[in-house]
């Protein structure tokens, strides 16, 4: 049997050959487009330590990409923000929506409704509408302060007009709540009947809110919680230990009975799981149907912990980040979950050390955000050393040759294979 392996061994290695791409933008440290001596005067009073801003999120819309940055520590100053696609690699950032309401007031508290405190990662629509969910605190990691309530905001892309505004109360959160992505369904063609399927990580649930109903609820199963046997890390050198649940989120398109399905995984976990949104949409699905709605797909195998998945709609495959690896993975949901189908497409050590983010853009494009989060939160971080970076490439090139193409050559010889076996 061995032998057989053999040809399709250097296919694989052939067809793998991990392709780098440059990054499109590259940063040592986050800056700002300030205006005349506002940079000075700012890190003068506090308001701005440049060390202390790490991305964690991105989002493509036309001319602008999104870069969203956690307040985890004091001296951010704004916590969603944006850079011109034509912008120079080490493009600076441009508070959204302008610099007044982007920011924070002197006394610490928001200037407006539009004003974002705290958001790990951000999603646009195919309705040119940006969701944001927000945790309303700053300074995470020392002396946390609860700035605003947790909400989710939608802003018009168009106008930069806030839409809406949702409070998310405690009759959704915990005390331990971590809000870190959100994922939207659009039903049918009415921009207006949208739901938003908001990750908490930090109390293992999935918070559905129905923009029609003006209304939110909290769905918890047992697969939204860290998996013990993957909460051990390795990442630029530095060993850590993460029981972070349920953390990424992504929609399939609709399927015929009108309804998608999340794909979703907790990052302390190697396994894909699935959830059709009939049941989280029901705010009074039984009990035992949300125990039981919860598919496991697959795993993906040991060292395979994922911050951030995206589903690209143009070739119709899972993008997840593969943390413990520098790299990224993907999966074609027209093909069986395996180690064959499951491959690692692009890994480096130097330019993706811890990749956070990943999304999908509407024109096929692929964007990705490494941050090397281990250094910055466990180690000193280098910033004499580039630190963050933003990767793109078309979806359709990064899969070219690799078990997520659509009815390659390969995937057909190695399903074969495996069934061989
Ligand atoms: C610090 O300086 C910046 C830039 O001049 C200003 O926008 C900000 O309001 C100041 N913050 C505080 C807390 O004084
Ligand atoms: C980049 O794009 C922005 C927005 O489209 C525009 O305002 C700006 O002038 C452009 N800059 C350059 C250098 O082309
Ligand atoms: C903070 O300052 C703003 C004006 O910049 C004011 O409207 C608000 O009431 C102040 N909030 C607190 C808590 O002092
Ligand atoms: C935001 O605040 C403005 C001014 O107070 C108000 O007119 C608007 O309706 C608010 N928007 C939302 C979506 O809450």
């Amino acid at each position: 049997m061995a032998y057989l392996f053999i040809p399709l061994i250097i296919l694989f290695l052939f067809h793998h050959a991990v392709t780098l791409i440059p990054p499109k933008f590259q940063w040592k440290t986050m800056d700002f487009a300030w205006k005349g001596s506002e940079r000075e005067s700012a890190i003068t009073n506090g308001s701005y330590v440049p060390v202390h801003n790490m991305p964690t999120g991105l989002a493509r819309w036309k001319d602008k990409l999104f870069i969203t940055i956690p307040r985890w520590k004091t001296g951010i100053p704004a916590s969603l923000n944006y850079v011109y696609l034509n912008g120079t690699q080490d493009a600076p950032l441009h508070p959204y929506p302008n610099w007044q309401e982007g920011c924070l007031a002197q006394n610490g508290s928001v200037v407006s409704n539009r004003t974002v405190v705290s958001t790990f990662r951000v999603n646009v629509d195919k309705c040119d509408r940006l969701w944001v969910v927000d945790n309303g605190v700053s300074d995470m990691s020392m002396d946390v302060k609860q700035v605003t309530q947790p909400s989710v905001l939608v802003f018009n892309l168009k106008t930069d007009e806030l839409i809406k505004k949702f409070v998310l109360d405690e009759n959704v959160l915990r005390d331990s709540s971590v809000l870190t992505s959100i994922a939207v369904e659009i039903v049918g063609k009415n921009c207006a009947k949208s739901y938003a399927y908001i990750t908490d990580m930090g109390s293992n649930a999935i918070i559905v809110y129905s923009m029609d109903d003006n209304d939110a609820w909290r769905v918890e199963n047992h697969y939204f919680h860290f998996d013990p046997h993957a909460g051990v890390y390795k990442v630029g050198g530095i060993d850590f230990y993460w029981s972070d649940g349920v953390s990424s989120g992504t929609l399939s398109q609709p399927k015929k009975d009108g309804y998608c399905d999340l794909y979703l995984h907790p990052t302390s976990s190697t396994k894909q799981f699935r959830m059709s949104t009939r049941l989280l949409r029901n705010k009074d699905a039984p009990k035992e149907d949300i125990f039981n709605g919860v598919e496991i797909i697959g795993d993906r195998g040991p060292n395979s912990q994922a911050t951030s998945c995206d589903i690209d709609p143009s070739t119709n495959v899972l993008f997840y980040t593969q943390v413990c690896k520098n790299g990224l993975g993907c999966w074609n949901l027209n093909k069986q979950f395996n180690d064959a189908n499951t491959p690692l497409i692009l890994s480096d050590c130097n330019l993706m050390e811890f990749p956070n983010d990943v999304k999908a853009d509407r024109e096929g494009n692929l964007w990705i955000l490494s941050d090397r989060q281990s250094r910055f939160l466990y180690e000193a971080m280098d910033f004499d050393q580039v630190n963050f970076r933003v990767l793109t490439a078309p979806t359709a090139t990064l899969i070219q040759g690799t078990a997520c193409e659509k009815r390659s050559f390969f995937s057909r010889i190695s399903d074969t294979m495996v069934k061989v076996r």
